[in-house]
This record gives C-alpha cells, sequence and structure tokens, in this order.
C-alpha cells in the first residue's frame, strides 16, 4: 500500500472513530483535569464486595459444572425453567443471553432489570440501549458479540446479588463463556469486573486495561447505568472500548 493510500485509510478510520465518539455524546476534545474519579467526587457504583467474595467464573476448584454436556440451545433451555436459587419465585422471565454464541466479544453486566425481565433479554432498557449506542460506537452490531449477566434473573428491586444467588448461577455463565469461546469480555460494572477477575478492587482501578484469564482478555468498564447518571465517564468507558476494538483487530490481523 502506497503511503498516500495508508494516510487515506487511516484518516478515514479517525473520521470515523471520531463520529462515533460524538455519537455518543463524547465531546472530541478532552477537558483538562484529573478524572472525577481519582478525586473520588462522584460515588463509584455500588460496591458488592461484601457479597463477591466467591470464585471467578473460571476458578470452580473441584467443582464439576452441571451443565458441562449443555450445548448452548440446551443450556438457554435449562436456564429458562431454572429453580437453583430463591429468585426463581419473583422472576418473570430469565434473561439468559443474546447475541451470536461464536462472538469474539462478550459483555457481562450484573442481573437483569426491571425490562430485561418483562423481556426475558439482557440489557434491553435504558442501560441496554446506552449498551447498544456504545456497541454500533464500535462499528458493530448487537448481533456480532453475546451479551449476558452474571445473574439470569431479576433480584427483587434491584438489590444486589447475594452470595448464594451468585453460586446458583455460576455454572451457567461458566458453560456460556466455554462454549462462545470469546477473545475479549468486557465486565460492565464493578460488579461484573469484580466478579470476572475474582477481585474486590474498585472499578476506576480495573478498568483501562486488560487482565487477561485464562486466555481471556478481560477489560473492566464503567456500567451504562452508571454512565446514564455519570455522563462525563463516558469518554473513559470510549477508551476502554477502543482499545477493545484495537485488540479485536490485533488478534484478527494474528489469525489471518
Ligand atoms: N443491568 C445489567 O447489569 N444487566 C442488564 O441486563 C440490565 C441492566
Amino acid at each position: 500500500m502506497d503511503a498516500y493510500t495508508e494516510l487515506s485509510r487511516i484518516a478515514a478510520t479517525l473520521r470515523r472513530r471520531a463520529e462515533a465518539q460524538l455519537a455518543l455524546g463524547i465531546p472530541l476534545s478532552r477537558s483538562t483535569g484529573p478524572s472525577p474519579f481519582a478525586q473520588s467526587s462522584i460515588p463509584e457504583e455500588g460496591s458488592v464486595a461484601s457479597d463477591n467474595s466467591g470464585q471467578g467464573f473460571l476458578n470452580m476448584p473441584g467443582e464439576e459444572n452441571p451443565f458441562a454436556s449443555l450445548a448452548h440451545e440446551e443450556l438457554a433451555q435449562k436456564a429458562s425453567g431454572c429453580t437453583r436459587c430463591d429468585l426463581c419465585h419473583t422472576r418473570t422471565n430469565v434473561a439468559f443471553g443474546s447475541g451470536s454464541p461464536d462472538a469474539d466479544l462478550m459483555f457481562v453486566g450484573e442481573a437483569p432489570d426491571h425490562d430485561e425481565d418483562l423481556q426475558g433479554l439482557p440489557f434491553v432498557g435504558r442501560a441496554g440501549q446506552l449498551l447498544t449506542k456504545i456497541i454500533e460506537a464500535m462499528q458493530l452490531t448487537r448481533d456480532d458479540v453475546y451479551i449476558c449477566n452474571v445473574l439470569k434473573c431479576r433480584p427483587p428491586e434491584n438489590r444486589n446479588p447475594l452470595v448464594d444467588e451468585i453460586e446458583a448461577c455460576k455454572p451457567y455463565l461458566a458453560r456460556q463463556i466455554e462454549l462462545v469461546k470469546p477473545r475479549i469480555i468486557v465486565g460492565l460494572g464493578t460488579f461484573g469486573a469484580q466478579f470476572l477477575l475474582n477481585s474486590q478492587e474498585r472499578i476506576s482501578r480495573l478498568r483501562g486495561r486488560f487482565h487477561e484469564r485464562e486466555g481471556i482478555q478481560i477489560m473492566p468498564t464503567y456500567h451504562p447505568a452508571f454512565l446514564l447518571r455519570n455522563a462525563s465517564s463516558k469518554r473513559d468507558v470510549w477508551e476502554d472500548m477502543q482499545l477493545v476494538m484495537a485488540e479485536l483487530e490485533r488478534l484478527k490481523t494474528a489469525d489471518a
């Protein structure tokens, strides 16, 4: 490729990125000053540290996953009638997962909210609409990626997930990850990120870089519901997603 063509290609990529950034409502110039989180001036997303002392998803020492033999459709079917914890008494529908079961990129949130409970799909409410915008800004569609939550059923009044609910639901996510085999997982929010990384660290310290777990690159970032209340953090999420896009591109090139 000659220098002119290469420059034109770079310019077109930069233009696309700038348009995507603007579509997310993020101005093109970075305002000066440290991140609001460095000053702790904005409360972080609700911490679940005390509820999240269990192991991460890949960490089930000595435990046999009861769903180890199930294919994706069978797993979804199993989940739809799940009674492994008390959330089965209060949920309307199980929001198992959506998108491509062959995706390179997976998003993992906390648990279904009101709209997800009604529709039986993850991330379809206001936070989900923002997640869709983020995915589209990455030049992808929801069908290109896989979206799910740590918990598949809504906790009443959106309270924090309980330890026994997390434990009961863990084999579903573990098997989803095994089946989809994503190259990258974006852990959305404190809960999703801490769960995936088996960490108690604040999301503001976890985000912004990849953490490798058993061959999968985990990128923690702020939850879209948090962004709805703290628009200034959209820029951080966009920076994280640009790292994800670059890594996806690098992996694709390395595969070719
Ligand atoms: N919040 C989540 O973590 N997941 C959803 O599916 C919706 C809101």
